[in-house]
């Protein structure tokens, strides 16, 4: 199947690859340059900012302005904005661009794969999670009924913009479960006592200092990517590390993504050192690196039982009764499978269950 959507010259319709892709590091975002058959879609949240106007003078019809988040991820979306491309009589799309969070990104990139059978896309990620996570990949979705991310392709941007003066906007923090998730992964190879010093030290400049980070984390991820690029083997299932209690509480609890993912590191950081897949020293360097903004503490939230396991048996990563989990060791993450029981046992044991 891969060789199909290896992407091959002169053909419009083929899909990239997902472990092919160029990425730039730019600082501003005036540097961005698109062609004429370019239809640009770009996230609300920039509905007031010069460079839409910038934009919209020069590209004209062809900027759209979606509402960013999850109902922008549904056929009624995509319906509609093909809907709006005929009455403008916008035909000839060579290329889409996103500019936007990983929203806006999964919305272009599905758009991209099915549009003419295949059109080539530009990813301008506007958020520090859509840098280092769903920029990339290749993975691309739509929400269906109540299930997420149910229907999708894989069709990586081409290439993917990350530009500093976007993101300045947002805390770092806001994606610091995705961030401590994959600087988790590079262990032991990258992270180091060294890394948790300077991020101590670099609180100052915290943006500065993510930014340069994040180059790391970036390459950490397509490593995992190229080892798997259309998940048919498990090796990528490690970039789950973390979200299977993430899953669990992040629905529970309607949290950010982000937010529950650290609280899902907390709970696989326990089990891993109570197996012994890390040390002592590592299981506390981990925590310092999770807690560096707030404390994080298995009291601050507590789930029933029963909707514990029922959320548990919804998870993707679940055959039959038992879940793949991804365990941080110190020789690198280690998939291991697990039976209900032994999950639910273990968030008793710690405390997460509500008595
Ligand atoms: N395809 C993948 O591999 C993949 C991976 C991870 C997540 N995702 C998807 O990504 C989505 C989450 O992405 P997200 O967190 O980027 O959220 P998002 O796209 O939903 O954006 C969140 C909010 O941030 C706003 N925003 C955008 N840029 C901003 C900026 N610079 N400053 C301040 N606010 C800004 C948006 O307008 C929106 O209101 C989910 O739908 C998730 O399923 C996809």
């Amino acid at each position: 199947m891969p060789t199909l959507w290896t992407q091959r010259k002169n053909n419009k319709s083929s899909l990239h690859h997902p472990a092919s892709q160029k990425r730039v590091f730019l600082s501003k975002v005036n540097k961005l340059k698109f062609k004429d058959t370019d239809l640009i879609l770009v996230d609300d949240y920039f509905n007031t900012q010069p460079f839409l106007e910038k934009l919209k003078t020069k590209y004209k019809d062809r900027v759209f302005v979606v509402t960013a988040g999850e109902g922008l991820k549904s056929l009624d979306a995509l319906s509609s904005l093909l809907s709006q491309l005929q009455t403008k009589d916008i035909h000839n799309i060579e290329r889409f661009v996103a500019i936007g969070g990983g929203s806006v990104g999964d919305f272009t990139g599905f758009l991209a794969s099915i549009y003419k059978r295949g059109r080539p896309w530009v990813f301008v990620p506007s958020t520090w999670l859509s840098i280092i996570d769903s920029s990339i990949g290749g993975k691309s979705a739509l929400n269906f009924g109540e299930i997420k991310n149910h229907i999708g392709s894989f069709h990586a941007a081409a290439e993917v913009f990350a530009v500093q003066g976007l993101v300045s906007s947002q805390e770092p923090q806001e994606a610091w479960g995705e961030i401590v998730k994959t600087t988790m992964l590079a262990w032991p190879k990258v992270w180091s006592q060294k890394f948790l010093a300077e991020s101590f030290e670099e609180q100052a400049d915290f943006k500065n200092w993510v930014w340069d980070w994040i180059k790391t984390l970036q390459k950490e991820k397509i490593k995992w990517v190229k080892k798997d690029p259309f998940e048919q083997k498990s090796q990528r299932q490690v970039l789950n590390l973390g979200h299977s209690f993430g899953h669990i509480i992040e629905k529970h609890f309607n949290l950010s993504h982000s937010k529950a993912i650290e609280y899902g590191l907390l709970f696989i950081l326990k089990w891993s050192f109570e197996e012994k897949h890390i040390t002592e020293n590592t299981y506390n360097d981990f925590l310092k690196l999770l807690s560096l903004h707030h404390p994080i503490e298995v009291s601050d939230i507590q789930i029933e039982k029963n909707h514990c396991e029922a959320l548990l048996m919804a998870d993707k990563k679940n055959k039959g009764s038992k879940i793949l989990m991804v365990f941080p060791s110190e020789k690198g993450p280690r998939l291991i499978w697990k039976t209900h029981s032994e999950f639910m046992n273990q968030c008793q044991y710690q405390g997460w269950i509500k008595a």
